[in-house]
């Protein structure tokens, strides 16, 4: 039987997990999508720069990590929206899944504990932004995100094209069904 799946905010002593997490799924996730300059330099944030944003997250800025024995496998970075899409306040700027763990509801628990964390500092909406052609959307599409902008961006040396799911209503994020 698979070890039960914890989802806990993560502290800065998990900076050098959610780094290998976020190396391993760029590579496995982007490999055909993106080349692979671009995959190793932005994709590589060593852990130092993670530290960083664990020391200094607070109040309405967090890091979730799903992890089973012990082992962290996916994770989910939010916060206030860096530029807030109909008025949506709140944005999950990251969000990996190790592609061994993917499709056993861990990215779905990760973005539940983004929009409870939200509801908790009195932000009722929120949106992402993925790849235009990262098969992620359909994930996005089945929690209920919709379309709400698009937009194009440089990433090393080529321009990809981007969408924003949002969330208007939280609620089906947040209320856990008991079926
Ligand atoms: C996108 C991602 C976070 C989803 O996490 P996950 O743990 O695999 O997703 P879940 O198991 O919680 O999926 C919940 C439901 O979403 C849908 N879904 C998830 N991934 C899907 C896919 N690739 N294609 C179609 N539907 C998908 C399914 O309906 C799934 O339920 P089911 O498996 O019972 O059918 C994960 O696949 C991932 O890290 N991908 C690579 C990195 C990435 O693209 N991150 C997003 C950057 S914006």
């Amino acid at each position: 039987m698979a070890a039960r799946l914890v989802v806990r905010a993560a502290g800065v002593v998990d900076a050098e997990a959610i780094a290998r997490v976020q190396r391993e799924t760029w590579r496995t996730a982007y490999a055909g999508i993106l080349p692979l300059d671009v995959i190793t330099s932005i994709g590589e944030r060593d852990a130092t720069a993670w530290q960083r944003r664990l020391v200094n997250s607070s109040g309405e800025s967090a890091t979730w990590i799903a992890e089973r024995a012990g082992k962290v496998i996916g994770f989910a970075s939010c916060g206030p929206a860096r530029g807030p899409i109909d008025g949506l306040d709140g944005e999950i700027y990251a969000l990996y899944v190790l592609q061994s763990q993917q499709r056993r509801g861990v990215g779905r628990e990760l973005v539940r504990a983004c929009a409870r964390h939200f509801v908790r500092h009195a932000i009722f909406g929120l949106y992402l932004w993925v790849l235009k052609a990262n098969r992620a959307r359909l994930f996005y599409e089945t929690l209920g995100g919709e379309q709400v902008r698009e937009k194009v961006e440089r990433l090393g040396r080529h321009d990809f094209a981007e969408i924003a799911y949002g969330w208007h209503d939280l609620t089906s994020l947040v209320v856990v069904d008991d079926g």
